[in-house]
């Protein structure tokens, strides 16, 4: 299915990510980055005390669901597929300011009948979503003022968000995917920072990075740490083994996308089929359990009220460690 291709149409990744690494390679001697460096470690760790606060409070960290229902190429269906996929017991959602693939006010109808209807408030769910750089939206769509600076396109795009889910703030906030140079990177970033800063927003993330040195670039400059990486799991990638790490490392939840579509080899695998026998399972809830035991965050988009069940049953399900260690190992290298 090409649709996650096309849904970021962002012009030669290989040619943005190439003038990025040159960026890596020069980080030392970047003046915006040293500046940017030197100012981090005070608005790090006021970020990390009024996080720790809240947890000492008692609420739930709803920023550690097991899972989160994705809401791309949804159309008119939106607002009644996010309700049902509540009602079924999904708390995390995932949309994007980008009219193109996301109907992001509908998302935000939902959130008004669930409040309604079910009594459930804006507090118990959990709401991520992107801003989409002019390149990835629909030139006829565009949810900013495409004349406007950058940072005036990142600042409409998260009023718009705002505006479109019907809500004063916005759980995790995404960069679509990583802008063409470190200084543009560092521009949106420093618009989404204001916006912690201001309560809008409560933290931060990146979509679509590919290479560990980038994400690095980006995390060593920024002030506020990225607490997400939102990617492709797929074996042209590696399966991001050394990003995951990364995240693991840092506290950064790495989150799934395509992890069905994109992996039929590893659904039809030996060790993925010998562990779904056993639980009784299917081998979709076996690699949605690996990854959720792995500590990472897959997205579903599924349409269909069966899969939604099945895809949050999979959280409980208990991989033996011989199991875990098998299916790790399809993503090792050594067979895809
Ligand atoms: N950051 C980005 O650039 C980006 C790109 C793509 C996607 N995303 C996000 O990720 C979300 C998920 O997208 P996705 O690409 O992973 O695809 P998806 O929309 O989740 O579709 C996955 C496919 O798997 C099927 N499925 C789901 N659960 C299943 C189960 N338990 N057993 C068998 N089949 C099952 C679905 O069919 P049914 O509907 O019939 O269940 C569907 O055909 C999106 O909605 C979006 O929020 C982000």
């Amino acid at each position: 299915m090409p649709r996650a291709a096309a849904l970021f149409a962002a012009p030669a990744p290989a040619a943005r990510a190439q003038v990025l690494r040159a960026q890596v390679l020069a980080a030392g001697r970047h003046p915006v980055l040293a500046a940017a460096a030197g100012a981090g470690a005070i608005g790090l760790a006021r970020s990390h005390a009024s996080r720790s606060d809240t947890a000492g409070s008692g609420e739930a960290d709803l920023s550690q669901l097991p899972f989160l229902y994705g809401t791309a190429w949804k159309e008119g269906a939106t607002a009644e597929l996010v309700v049902k996929a509540v009602r079924a017991g999904f708390r995390g959602i995932d949309t994007a300011c980008q009219p193109k693939h996301y109907q992001e006010d509908l998302v935000g109808a939902a959130l008004a009948q669930l409040q309604t209807e079910d009594g459930i408030a804006r507090e118990q769910l959990w709401l991520q979503t992107k801003f989409t750089p002019i390149r990835g939206q629909d030139p006829g769509r565009v949810p900013y003022d495409p004349k406007a600076s950058l940072a005036e396109q990142v600042e409409q795009s998260i009023q718009r968000s705002l505006q479109n889910l019907g809500t004063s703030y916005i759980d995790s906030l995404i960069m679509h995917s990583p802008m063409p140079s470190l200084e543009e990177n560092l521009e949106v970033w420093s618009v989404f920072e204001k916006a912690v800063e201001s309560g809008e927003v409560r933290q931060l993330g990146i979509s679509n990075c590919y290479d560990l040195g980038v994400f690095r670039l980006i995390y060593d400059a920024v002030k506020i740490k990225p607490k997400v990486l939102q990617n492709r799991f797929y074996a042209d990638a590696g399966y991001d083994r050394e990003l995951r790490q990364f995240c693991l490392e840092k506290g950064i939840r790495y989150q799934t996308f395509w992890t069905l579509t994109a992996n039929p080899h590893v659904l039809a695998s030996p060790p993925v089929r010998k562990a779904a026998g056993r639980l009784n399972a299917t081998p979709a809830q076996v690699l949605f359990a690996w990854l959720v035991r792995s500590g990472h965050q897959p997205l579903t988009g599924t349409k269909s009220s069966v899969h939604m069940k099945e895809d949050l049953a999979a959280a409980s399900l208990v991989l033996t460690d011989a199991e875990a260690s098998e299916i790790a190992s399809l993503f090792s290298g050594r067979f895809f």
